[in-house]
């Protein structure tokens, strides 16, 4: 384990078999349909490229990275697209694969957009949800894991840039960012 992980939150194991089990619901509700799959950048990556490789109706990747104005660790409501789609969502099937839903104002703010252009469907995935935060009520089709009100890292999950690459996902040390 890394020395600035507290405990292990999801292990690869776990994460192999939530990926299995939320490409299987996909699969089960689109039928066949083609998706956009929309990678929101940069935490989500590892979760959305082990994903796709599970899912069996023609799929479309594009990417969106957008930040949320004011301090790094609360989001205030408002964001920022920082890289907008090279893609035309008008009559699409759209998956938005997030890595964690927090107080839920990214991703209500992405898919009230994608439903302002006018896509066929709008789903949203998300590895990991951390309820008792949620400040916007947004409907989440596909969840990972519940986590309780700490800070994770990993797999693709950051603090100030660092960590995405561990395999797994835990919750980093308070003594690395109160000092
Ligand atoms: P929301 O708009 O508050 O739901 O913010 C979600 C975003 O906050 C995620 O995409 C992450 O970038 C970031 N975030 C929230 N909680 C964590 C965490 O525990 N670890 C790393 N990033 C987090
Ligand atoms: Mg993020």
């Amino acid at each position: 384990m890394h020395k600035d992980v507290e405990s292990i939150l999801v292990s690869e194991k776990e994460i192999e078999e939530i990926v299995l089990r939320i490409a299987g619901e996909i699969n089960k509700n689109l039928n066949g349909e083609p998706l956009l799959v929309v990678v929101i950048l940069k935490g989500s990556t590892p979760f959305a490229m082990d994903l796709i490789k599970k899912l069996d109706m023609p799929v479309e990747i594009d990417f969106m990275q957008v930040s949320s104005y004011g301090k790094t660790t609360e989001s205030n409501g408002f964001i920022n697209v920082k890289r907008d789609l090279e893609q035309d969502v008008t009559g699409k099937n759209v998956l938005i694969v997030e890595d964690i839903i927090d107080s839920g104002n990214t991703l209500y703010k992405i898919k009230a957009l994608f439903q302002d252009r006018k896509a066929k469907t709008v789903q949203i995935c998300t590895l990991l949800d951390k309820p008792s935060r949620r400040v916007v009520d947004v409907n989440v089709d596909y969840v990972g894991k519940e986590i309780p009100d700490e800070f994770a890292i990993g797999y693709g999950l950051d603090y100030c840039e660092h960590y995405r690459n561990l395999p797994y996902v835990g919750v980093l040390k308070r003594s690395v960012y109160e000092k």
